[in-house]
């Protein structure tokens, strides 16, 4: 067996991205929200499963991710952690459970480990929200950050254009992220910003800084499940590679039993008892 093969069936930690970072490995990075997708995903050998709140776009039909609640995020997170054997599990802290106060922040994200044994939060914004990200941080809860484009914002926003391309934008978000490193968030995922900025960041924080839409010179890459499957077709950004037409796929197979249920041709004999 090589160090390869041994190395790649270990348990990824938090630790172990940062050592990723350190010796320049890069780090793969997908959503998953049941237990049936994070058991592919976990097999084929992702690094980290990200709970979005994206699941409540893909998986409940919203327009944004605000209404999706901490009860639904937990709901999600236990069925993927019972199928997940290698990968991290980071879950998303949904709009509203810890923008208020600090003590509320924590109380929502002890909820998610106890509740749901994850592993790790995500929580977007910087120097607003650092009192909430410092204190679950106390509390030995492994925090992940999240900046550029950060959709629970979105009605600030107005619009999911890239963000950060004024220099007043991205000189906060530099500053962000370098206060997310000092106070001990173990990553940061950077959405939807110029590559070049991306890099930088990448390049001044110890800690290892996940794309999308964020180019290549950041440490790792995340996508949405549904819209690199091709599951979602009706989202098609600029920094989305398609890797499969599983709509397509679905359509064929669910048009061809209909067919056969029609025509009575399903069940045969042999699949009767
Ligand atoms: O909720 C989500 O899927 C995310 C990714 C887009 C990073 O936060």
């Amino acid at each position: 067996m090589s160090t390869n093969t041994v190395d790649n069936a270990r348990k990824v930690t938090t630790r172990r991205l940062i050592e990723m970072k350190q010796r320049g490995e890069k780090i793969a990075m997908l959503t998953a929200y049941d237990y049936s997708s994070a058991k592919i995903i976990d097999e084929a050998g992702i690094d980290v499963i990200l709970v979005g709140d994206s699941a409540s776009n893909v998986m409940a039909g919203n327009m944004t991710t605000l209404p999706i609640t901490l009860d639904q995020m937990i709901y999600h997170a236990k069925s993927v952690m019972k199928a997940t054997k290698r990968a991290l599990v980071i879950v998303d802290l949904p709009f509203g459970s810890y923008q208020g106060n600090s003590k509320e922040a924590l109380a929502s994200a002890i909820r998610i480990m106890k509740e749901s044994h994850a592993e790790a939060v995500k929580m977007e914004g910087g120097s607003e929200i650092r009192e909430s990200i410092e204190r679950i941080l106390c509390a030995g809860i492994p925090v992940m950050g999240h900046l550029g484009l950060t959709p629970q914002s979105i009605n600030k926003f107005g619009t999911y254009n890239v963000r950060a391309r004024e220099e007043e934008e991205a000189k906060k978000l530099l500053e962000d992220a370098k206060m997310l490193e000092e106070i001990g968030c173990f990553g940061i995922v950077l959405e939807k910003i110029p590559s070049e900025l991306a890099a930088k960041v990448a390049k001044e924080v110890s800690i290892p800084v996940i794309g999308i839409g964020a180019g290549g010179g950041v440490d790792g890459q995340v996508l949405v499940m549904h819209d690199m499957l091709g599951i979602n077709k009706g989202f098609s950004p600029r920094f989305l590679r398609r890797y499969a037409d599983i709509a397509g796929v679905m359509e064929d197979a669910i048009g061809r039993y209909v067919a056969d249920v029609k025509s009575s041709d399903f069940p045969s004999a042999a699949e009767s008892y």
